[in-house]
């Protein structure tokens, strides 16, 4: 009896959609017609109940589809890095599945460290073939906070500390996700700048320095990377949560910006029933899943789940208001799963592997070589290697970035299979670190388990130094607790675990000496001066060995840049005082308040405007041959365009106004390649700018010998500094320099112009 009350309610709703002009094919079904009018098509099909259950989620990493009109529920995957494996329907551990082991791609501090946008649209690709083969909508990443302080926990799944770094790197990257049909979810927006608190936390930021530091990235990688999601943070803004927060998603993400696409929660991220409704935020993930153990459907209690439904059926919340969260949904749905063009992405395949290890070792950067690499190990000679990141798996671990990957080259094999008939390769542990072995049920199948205490540990080290041609020490930090891991900050910026003192010992033994670093933030050497050469690594991933190996062994020369300044103490940085990290309790107020008191200098901006030595600058790496700088020049010494550029004016649409150029040679004996970096100084200035800022760079790889002209071309963007007062940015007339190097610190010619 009720299928025929049902049958004509339904052909009444009908009566509204539209027909395809192919036969009996409703218009959402047909690819040939326009994304927007499918959209607008499925709307009128639905149910208000259809378009509340879209906007929450029905298990930790889906949210519902439209069942009924055979619209496919949304997939979510973690994350930056590669396709985390499948998990339990309402749990964070793995399923257990074995057709789920992915590519582990480098860390995207890595990434940030090549320097390199073919590299990062090498990586997008290749993820998103990833994502798109396990079928997934919608990838968690990248993320592009920036490095306010060098102790942040998931500074290793970020950019780096400067805006127009991380803004070039991150649009190739999203273009590559998304030409698979997969939405890259850019995160965490905005201003996730710490672990410590990070669902207590309000950042106090003033609108110069949210706009000229913290929004960038994302700015770029939606006007200019037509980025199809954002992830809204855990942390608040103006004392309002950031997944429902009006400034921040309103005004400015869907305003300013005219972002067309999903805002997605960070996981339990969404905290009240009223803000969510109006806030911009689409979907609802990841609140109090704890398992379905409560009766019922624990989703259904979400705050855009029973709690919306009553609210728009009494009034209190509109229509309209969740017609546009439904449109974003769909207009998701039909840019992945139902995209006209056909996806099918590839999995674990040796074009991954071949991408991920390229991209770890392009973005190995050498930090000292006093002519200890490339290694030369006698024939027959005997190679020492400690440190416990010789050996330690580092995929496994560090949080929502944790993978579950085929295999894992550790540098100890790759070593192995370097010097296989031509050396001896020993390994000594020299100290313990991290010995867990499992993360969310992931296993990696190793042993580190130890007996031998601190002190043994070294003089085992010293020992097996005794007949050794060489000692590298690879040690730094790992995904571990206090460590490059989320949820916890570091607690200090020099090596944990008493490994200076191990350097220190295997240098006492008078053998040369090579350290490697292994991490994904800044860590302070204070030993730097007793090691012959130091490299620093990174997650490199699957290949991570191998890539750290090509480079060691000369395969690969290395051209890597710091992506973030390397201090030599942490109190020489920007963050002095609790009320900026981590942050400090005010009476009546129910979470932490932290005060952006270091406005806009962060990073070098810092470092170099106030003159304080650091151990290794921004944008510093060294290379197995030379470059020199010759012929800076700029295309006129006047230029016309002071003036004001708007907020909503797109990033990187910007008219040229001026061309710079510099002749770049290789001097060494070797090819290798630089990364040519353009900082642009505006001393006239009438407000307070940093000593110099960067705004253009280029990689260009040389031949012994070869010469090359490097041109870069300036917008007024790249000479302007934001106005609060006037809410635009502003060029203002007077002189400007370019400085052309190969680092922050390291300016090898300049040329300066007057902007009228
Ligand atoms: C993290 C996000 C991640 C999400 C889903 C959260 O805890 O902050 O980066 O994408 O979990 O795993």
């Amino acid at each position: 009896m009720k299928r025929f009350l049902i049958l004509p309610a339904l052909m009444l709703a009908l009566a509204s959609c539209t027909v395809s002009e192919k036969k009996n094919t409703p218009a959402y079904l047909d690819p040939s017609v326009s994304l927007e009018q499918r959209v607008e098509d499925v709307l009128a099909r639905m149910t208000m109940e259809e378009k509340v259950a879209m906007t929450h989620a029905q298990s930790k990493f889906s949210s519902p589809g439209v069942p009924r009109l055979g619209i496919p529920e949304v997939w979510h995957t973690d994350g930056p890095h590669g396709v985390r494996p499948e998990v339990l329907w309402d749990k964070w551990s793995q399923a257990g599945w074995t057709n789920d082991s992915s590519t582990a791609f480098p860390a995207l501090s890595a990434l940030a460290a090549s320097w390199d946008r073919d590299l990062a649209l090498l990586f997008g690709r290749s993820i998103g073939e990833e994502a798109r083969y396990r079928k997934k909508n919608i990838l968690l990443g990248p993320g592009v906070n920036m490095g306010r302080t060098p102790l942040n926990g998931r500074t290793f799944e970020y950019m780096g500390e400067d805006p127009y770094l991380a803004s070039q790197m991150v649009v190739p990257y999203v273009r590559g996700v998304q030409e698979n049909g997969v939405a890259a979810c850019v995160k965490h927006f905005a201003m996730n700048n710490q672990e410590v608190r990070r669902t207590q936390t309000n950042s106090n930021v003033d609108d110069r320095t949210l706009y000229e530091i913290y929004l960038p990235a994302f700015k770029a990688a939606v006007t200019e990377g037509d980025a199809w999601a954002i992830m809204g943070s855990y942390n608040l803004y103006n004392g309002q949560y950031n997944c429902h927060n009006k400034r921040l998603l309103c005004d400015i993400l869907k305003g300013e910006w005219g972002f067309d696409g999903v805002v997605v929660s960070d996981w339990g991220g969404c905290r009240n029933d009223d803000e969510p409704v109006t806030n911009g935020l689409d979907i609802e993930m990841g609140t109090g899943t704890n398992g379905l153990t409560s009766g019922g459907n624990p989703y259904d209690h979400y705050h855009l789940a029973n709690p919306y439904l009553e609210r728009l059926r009494d009034g209190r919340a509109s229509v309209e208001g969740l017609d546009d969260k439904a449109r974003r949904i769909l207009r998701t749905i039909f840019r992945t799963s139902m995209s006209a063009e056909p996806h099918y992405g590839s999995f674990a395949s040796p074009e991954h592997y071949a991408a991920a290890r390229k991209i770890a070792a392009e973005s190995t950067v050498l930090l000292k070589n006093d002519g200890l690499l490339p290694l030369q190990i006698p024939a027959g000679g005997k190679l020492l290697v400690v440190g416990e990141n010789a050996y330690k798996m580092q995929t496994v671990g560090g949080g929502s970035s944790n993978l579950k990957t085929k295999y894992e080259i550790i540098p100890l094999q790759a070593l192995h299979e370097a010097f296989d008939g031509k050396a001896r390769v020993e390994w000594e542990r020299g100290y313990v670190g991290d010995t867990s072995t499992s993360y969310d049920r992931v296993e990696t199948g190793q042993d580190l388990s130890e007996s031998r205490d601190a002190a043994t540990l070294i003089a085992d080290a010293v020992t097996a130094a005794a007949d050794a041609d060489l000692i590298l020490f690879i040690g730094g930090l790992n995904k571990g607790f206090n460590q490059d891991n989320e949820g916890t900050d570091r607690t200090q910026i020099e090596l944990p675990y008493g490994q200076e003192e191990v350097i220190r010992a295997l240098a006492g033994t008078g053998k040369p000496l090579v350290a490697v670093n292994i991490s994904g933030s800044p860590v302070a050497m204070p030993w730097a001066d007793v090691a012959g050469a130091i490299v620093q690594g990174w997650y490199g991933g699957t290949e991570s060995g191998h890539a750290l190996v090509d480079v060691l062994t000369g395969a690969v020369n290395p051209s890597g840049k710091l992506p973030f300044t390397v201090p030599c103490r942490l109190e020489d940085g920007p963050i002095r005082t609790e009320r900026q990290y981590p942050g400090i309790q005010v009476e009546g107020k129910p979470y932490w308040e932290e005060y952006y008191d270091e406005g806009i200098y962060i990073g070098y901006r810092w470092y170099d405007t106030k003159g304080i030595p650091v151990q290794f600058p921004f944008g510093y790496g060294l290379s197995y041959t030379t470059f020199s700088y010759s012929d800076a020049k700029v295309a006129k010494a006047v230029v016309k365009g002071a003036g004001t550029t708007a907020v909503t004016e797109a990033t990187g649409s910007g008219k040229p106004l001026q061309t710079v150029s510099v002749k770049v040679t290789n001097t060494g004996s070797v090819a290798g390649a630089e990364v040519i970096q353009l900082y642009v100084a505006d001393p006239d200035a009438t407000v307070d700018r940093p000593a110099k800022e960067l705004k253009g760079f280029q990689k260009v790889f040389l031949q012994p010998g070869e010469s090359r002209t490097v041109r870069f071309t300036l917008d007024r963007a790249a000479l302007s500094w934001f106005d609060a007062a006037q809410h635009a940015w502003v060029a203002e007339p007077g002189s400007f320099q370019v400085l052309l190097g190969s680092s922050s610190a390291d300016i090898r010619a300049s040329a300066s112009f007057e902007l009228r």
